[in-house]
């Protein structure tokens, strides 16, 4: 049996929600208290087992480059200052190996992972999307290995989203279920208001077998004009079955505005330092807010 030991993450994305915060600077450098969101992604992977990481870029992106590279000029004034539990925390990401590759026009998502076909190979591979961070006991996508290594078979990750979330995720039209895994009859990309199969989504975790390729090197335009990775999924299915896993934990949507701003809450009330003063500042706030409703 081959492992899953390769992981793509695509990151070539414009980041336009953001504007113009993102205007020079990649959206997965955007930080939750003190983390790119990109690191969460990386660490997800290394524990879950992914030893090659390969992160499809595209312009405007060296900064996520020179994140996971050291620093040697700030390293050594970390040590001179004797910063030394700040110095571990800088080297951290650069203890990751790390490949590149350029996706030279914005195609979507699917493109994105075709870039990445040569170094994959003829090997299973996990795909880890990174407007989704997902926290629990067994990270996300070690959860879903585990059930690749029993079924053999693509598997990717979804949980349930409102009836108004639909259209805005890959949706599963699931025809059996065993415990979290569900049997798919079709794999739906942002189905129109109303139109969704079920309201399980997928959440940006994929186990995928190399035959996507065959799929994804059609080129064929999807939803939005994109080349999806979603309708090369379902394209799969029909030749070899492609599961759902509903996975256990947490998942944060770093994508946009709003849930970008809960998780940099939820995160630093998670956070010993900060949790506190943090409460206590929301406290004041909500007060503010409410004493205004009252005047106005
Ligand atoms: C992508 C996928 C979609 C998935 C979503 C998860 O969409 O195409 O199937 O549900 O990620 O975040 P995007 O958010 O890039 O439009």
């Amino acid at each position: 049996m081959k492992k899953v030991k390769k992981a793509i993450i695509p990151a070539a994305g414009l980041g336009t929600r953001f504007l113009p915060a993102t205007k020079a600077m990649p959206k997965e450098m955007l930080p939750i208290v003190n983390k790119p969101t990109i690191q969460y992604i990386v660490e997800e992977a290394v524990e879950s087992g992914i030893e090659d990481i390969i992160i499809v870029t595209g312009k405007g992106k060296r900064a996520i480059e020179d994140h996971f590279d050291h620093a040697f000029e700030l390293e050594i004034n970390l040590v001179e200052k004797g910063k030394l539990k700040l110095l571990e925390e800088v080297r951290r990401p650069s203890s990751v190996d790390i490949h590149y590759i350029r996706q030279k026009e914005p195609k979507g998502l699917g493109h994105a992972v075709w870039c990445a076909r040569r170094f994959i190979g003829d090997e299973p591979f996990a795909v880890l999307l990174g407007d989704d961070i997902v926290t629990g006991d067994t990270p996300c996508l070690k959860q879903l290995i585990n059930q690749y290594e029993m079924l053999q078979c693509s598997v990717i990750g979804v949980q349930p989203v409102s009836d108004q979330e639909t259209n805005r995720y890959g949706i599963i039209d699931p025809i059996g279920k065993d415990g979290r895994l569900y049997q798919v009859n079709n794999f739906v990309e942002k189905p129109a208001p109303g139109m969704a199969p079920s309201n399980l989504a997928i959440m940006g975790r994929y186990v995928l077998t190399p035959e996507i390729f065959n799929y994804l090197s059609l080129q064929e335009q999807g939803a939005g004009g994109e080349i999806q990775l979603t309708d090369a999924i379902q394209k799969l299915n029909q030749y070899q079955n492609v599961y759902a896993y509903h996975f256990d934990g947490i998942r944060y949507d770093v994508g946009e505005k709003l849930g970008y701003i809960l998780t940099t809450l939820d995160f630093a009330i998670r956070n010993g330092e900060l949790r506190i003063p943090l409460l206590k500042a929301l406290e004041e706030i909500l007060s503010r807010e409410s004493m205004q409703k009252v005047i106005g």
